[in-house]
């Protein structure tokens, strides 16, 4: 069956990669969400999607610039609506503690394709184990190097290679990195990749499906999950499959 993702929590509904969308999320029922995950300048790793602060917060600069504490004091509510003013930036060890009650699965992608934060794998596996997550939890990054870096941490844990490209033999190619699943944007999506995937006994997860159509079509042909920002339709949608 096709696991419902909710893309940075419920975010059609709810500020992305905030408390509020996660728990919007777990409401209704989706089976996993999706955030990013950055680090500050002491090295803090924290869930928020662009390098800069600007379109999510009140604020400017890029996250690498920002100590923890400083970047604490930002609100990643308002620009979504006034209803949210006053929702943080989380930490990952934040979200880690509110998820370890749950029955989530998570999925985590490393945002490190344009700025290839150093220590960022070994500083994530590290809470994951803490946390006692690491049997549901995927990894994933559209840095191919990234990849065989985790995949050299643990070769149990679940990596996906994202990818919105187009690359010959997709499957074999992330799973010579190490990856255990490919990431890949709706227009990439095809009969012939999932064949591919099956028989490379690779996962393909396919972003950001927000509509029925879309949806029906991931259904139809097999996908092992959809990250949406719509989980509650999505749940819906598949009920009827
Ligand atoms: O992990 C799927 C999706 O989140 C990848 O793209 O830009 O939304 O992080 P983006
Ligand atoms: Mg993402």
């Amino acid at each position: 069956m096709t696991m419902i993702i909710a893309h940075r929590g419920a975010s059609k509904l709810a500020p992305e990669n905030t408390m509020p969308a996660f728990e919007l999320a777990l409401r209704m029922k989706a089976e996993a969400i999706e955030t990013d995950v950055q680090l500050t300048k002491d090295n803090i790793p924290v869930l928020i999607h662009d390098e800069q602060v600007k379109r999510t917060t009140n604020s400017y600069g890029y996250i690498k610039d920002y100590h923890l504490a400083e970047l604490k004091q930002l609100d990643a509510g308002s620009w979504f609506s006034k209803k949210f003013a006053g929702a943080t930036i989380l930490t990952l060890e934040e979200f880690l503690q509110w998820m370890s009650d749950t029955p989530l699965h998570l999925h985590l992608e490393l945002k490190n394709n344009k700025i290839d934060y150093m220590y960022l794998e070994p500083i994530v596996f590290e809470l994951l184990n803490q946390y006692n997550v690491v049997d549901r939890t995927t990894i994933s990054t559209f840095n191919p190097k990234s990849v065989q870096r985790f995949s050299q941490l643990s070769s149990t844990i679940e990596i996906g290679l994202l990818t919105s490209r187009k690359i010959n033999n997709l499957a074999r190619y992330a799973k010579e990195l190490g990856a255990k699943a490919i990431h890949v944007k709706y227009r990439l999506l095809n009969k012939a990749l999932i064949q591919k995937c099956q028989q490379e006994d690779m996962r393909v997860r396919v972003y950001t499906v927000n509509h029925f159509s879309p949806m029906m079509r991931c259904f139809r042909l097999g996908c092992d999950g959809i990250f949406t920002d719509v989980p509650n339709k999505a749940l819906l949608y598949r009920n009827k499959f």
